[in-house]
């Protein structure tokens, strides 16, 4: 069976609302899920996952979230080239940019993402919540 793990960072709840359908995706699809917060994930945790979904708001300035999000991410970022990855998070005032700059971080890392990103702006709309519930899917 796949196992897949959803680890994110959310400060008022709305990358936890999508990473709670991400879970749900990808347990309809037939993965054992687990569900971690940035701070309870890590290298240690990652051998045991096939599929990693991972969520993170834009903060900062258009950057992941600094003191949890970024310091796990960068700590695994070298071991994730060889699991299925995706990507998903709520912003506010911006455009996105903070995923395309995550997405293209992770190129250079040579992770393949294995689907599209989802973001949401700012609560995930019943479209946005679907579009999780496929990304859990996809990497199940
Ligand atoms: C300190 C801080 C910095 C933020 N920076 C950005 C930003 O650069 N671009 C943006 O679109 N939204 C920004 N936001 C808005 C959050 O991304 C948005 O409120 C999001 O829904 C928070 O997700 P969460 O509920 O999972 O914490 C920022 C919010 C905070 C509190």
């Amino acid at each position: 069976m796949n196992k897949t793990a959803v680890v994110y960072w959310s400060g008022t709840g709305n990358t936890k609302a999508m990473a709670d359908a991400v879970a749900e995706g990808a347990r309809g699809a037939g993965a054992a899920v687990d569900v971690f917060t940035a701070s309870e994930f890590g290298q240690d945790k990652l051998s045991g996952f096939d599929s990693v979904a991972f969520g993170c708001p834009a903060m900062g300035a258009e950057v992941l979230e600094e003191s949890e999000f970024d310091p796990m991410f960068t700590g695994i970022e070298a071991s994730l080239a060889g699991k299925k990855v995706a990507l998903f998070g709520s912003y506010g005032w911006g455009d996105g940019q903070w995923m395309r700059d995550w997405e293209d971080r992770c190129s250079s890392a040579g992770i393949s993402l294995v689907t599209e990103s989802v973001i949401a702006n700012n609560a995930p709309d019943d479209e946005a919540v679907n579009n999780c519930k496929a990304l859990g899917a996809a990497l199940a």
